[in-house]
């Protein structure tokens, strides 16, 4: 979602915004803006549209004095993408910037207006600098009218406001939104909604918890938990940000895709044994007396969570069910007792999935974090984490996140299963494991073939993506893959599932993307993909065997274990999706509406 950055000191600062909205803007490029202040004043700069707009508006400005900043990159909520609506938002002598929903601003702006205040934007946002300064009018002193602010916002929110009232520091205030704040060697001290802004900048970092709020200013940092001052925990901050270049492919999403097989690789590391799975992180009491295992997640995630369940009824023999954590939330769930409440997060932070984490906190229920960002709010809260050690991902469509998802949850569900497996199945599951590195190597001849391909599917009415088995819930990822970027109409489907209803759509101009693995119920699949052809579907088969009733193939290898079909088929689906939206002329990286970290509900 929106993107956050803060910065005190004497560096150039509209250079370290912008190289910190630079890192967050694929998580919402609506719109940006920066404000600033020093000796000379306050300057702002907003512009609609990506964050180069802004680049080039702001090219001739230097600010190299010492001063403050804060920047945002904006994903809307409420009210349009345009330069009014962009933040940072002003009053009479204040600028904020906000991630999250303030849900009462309606009525805050009510109060406000009735004391003859106006406003200028139609954002929820906008309402916490005119409180803060009709605060400040009243209480003379700028932090305390900071406090008094916080105080009536009700919602989720992470906010930097600085004032001409208090000309040194930044005022910050987090609840449901990320927020990190993070000094250097010469106390300079930035301030970012997630660490990627502040990498290579800040060496040691604080993530701050919700009802934490305070202010910076030069070399310090002060953080208060209702009205009682803390000392923040400071942890070191890994600088390396060489992984989140494009290193000549096109697009951040090809070159994820591209280094599937080497993150696999390190998801496996030091888990996958000779002969069997270690987790260092997950003692055996843990995964003692589980009788039932919930996954939540949202989006890809989501689709990781239903091949889990697969695979672990299958290779564990525990019952599970699987959630959308934005229905999860609020339906007064019945958590049973011996549950293991298992949330998927490439981000850490999507608000639907935390929340239904501390909804399931509050129950007996032991909770575990399958997650790619280390020290993210869904880290911090869960019991205990796998890390799947995907690296950045920047692409908007997950790719290497939902592989590396998908591998550790397989290889949970081995070591869950290792009591309930045969000796043979196990051996052959840890075999399997071994190849998917390879597995999921592009080879190029199949890149081409599907780059070739792609020019017959740039049209039509719809698409439908349909497999068996753990091959369904990959279709469901396959079909949002190409809806996300292609803005195609996309639906997954179980193949056995199209003749009740689904069929009745089948005609030449309706594609439909048939994942026919061999391994797993080929003759079920191959009879369902018959039916469509018997009506004219233009079928598009994912598969190692010929098979004459496809108008395209595309082969995959031969191989005896479900899981290899499983990674290979993945690649294959998402080079297709990414192939269609690059001929249809799509910026597959920031595809348009979307946004990677969504920590609003
Ligand atoms: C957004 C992203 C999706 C992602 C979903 C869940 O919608 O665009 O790619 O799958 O959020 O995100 P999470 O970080 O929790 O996996």
């Amino acid at each position: 979602m929106c993107g956050i950055v803060g910065y005190v000191g004497e560096g150039e600062k509209k250079e370290i915004l912008l190289s910190g909205l630079r890192e967050l803007e694929y998580r919402g490029y609506d719109s940006a803006g920066i404000a600033l202040m020093d000796q000379a004043g306050i300057h702002h700069f907003k512009a609609a549209g990506k964050l180069s707009y802004l680049e080039a508006k702001t090219a001739e400005f230097t600010s190299a004095s010492f001063g403050i900043g804060i920047g945002h990159t904006r994903w809307a909520t409420h009210g349009k993408p345009n330069e009014i609506n962009a933040h940072p938002h002003l009053g009479k002598y204040s600028f904020v910037v906000h991630n999250g929903i303030i849900e009462n601003y309606q009525e805050l702006k009510g109060r406000l207006q009735k004391k003859g205040v106006s406003f200028l934007s139609q954002t929820d946002t906008e309402v916490i600098v005119h409180l803060f300064e009709y605060y400040n009018e009243i209480h003379t002193d700028p932090f305390c009218a900071f406090e008094k602010t916080i105080g009536d916002l009700q919602g989720a929110y992470a906010i930097l406001l600085i004032t001409k009232a208090s000309p040194n520091h930044i005022f910050f205030a987090k609840e449901g939104s990320p927020l990190i704040l993070g000094t250097d060697a010469q106390n300079h001290v930035y301030i970012g909604s997630s660490d990627a802004a502040l990498i290579g900048k800040a060496h040691t970092v604080t993530y701050l918890e919700d009802g934490q709020y305070g202010r910076v200013y030069k070399g310090a940092l002060e953080i208060f938990v209702q009205g009682k001052q803390i000392l923040p925990p400071m942890v070191p901050l890994q600088r390396n940000t060489l992984y989140a270049q494009k290193e000549g492919y096109r697009f951040f999403m090809e070159k994820e895709i591209y280094e599937q097989s080497s993150v696999l690789s390190n998801a496996m590391l030091g888990r996958l044994r000779e002969k069997d799975i270690f987790f260092e992180e997950i003692t055996p009491s843990f995964l003692s007396h589980i009788s039932h295992i919930t996954f939540c997640a949202c989006g890809t995630s989501y689709h990781a969570a239903l091949s889990a369940a697969y695979l672990f009824e299958r290779l564990a023999q525990v019952s599970t069910s699987v959630e959308i954590a934005s229905e999860f939330r609020y339906k007064k769930p019945y958590i049973q007792e011996g549950t293991l409440f298992i949330v998927i997060s490439q981000s850490g932070e999507t608000a639907d999935t935390l929340e239904a984490l501390k909804r399931a906190k509050r129950s007996t229920a032991k909770t575990l974090a399958i997650c790619n960002v280390d020290n993210s709010s869904i880290v911090r809260t869960a019991d205990t984490t796998l890390l799947t050690r995907a690296g950045i991902e920047k692409g908007v469509a997950s790719t290497k996140a939902f592989a590396t998802q998908m591998l550790v949850l397989w290889m949970l569900a081995l070591e869950m299963g290792k009591e309930t497996m045969t000796s043979t199945e196990y051996a052959e599951n840890i075999r399997a494991l071994r190849k998917i590195p390879t597995a999921t190597q592009v080879s190029t001849e199949t890149h081409e073939r599907i780059q070739r391909l792609s020019k017959r599917y740039l049209h039509g009415h719809g698409f439908f993506f349909i497999g068996r088995d753990i091959f369904y819930p990959l279709a469901l990822e396959g079909a949002l893959k190409l809806k996300e970027i292609s803005y195609l109409h996309a639906e997954g489907y179980p193949s056995g599932e199209m003749k009740h209803g689904p069929i009745a759509l089948v005609d030449s101009e309706l594609f439909t993307i048939c994942l026919m693995p061999k391994t797993t119920l080929y003759e079920k699949n191959r009879s369902n993909v018959e039916e469509l052809s018997a009506r004219d579907a233009t079928i598009c088969a994912i598969t190692p065997e010929p098979f004459s009733l496809a108008d395209d193939l595309i082969y995959t290898k031969h191989t005896e274990h479900p899981m290899c079909e499983f990674f290979e088929m993945m690649v294959v689906l998402q080079l297709l999706s990414l192939e269609i939206a690059i001929r249809l002329g799509n910026d597959v990286d920031m595809p348009r509406n979307l946004a990677k970290s969504v920590t609003v509900e």
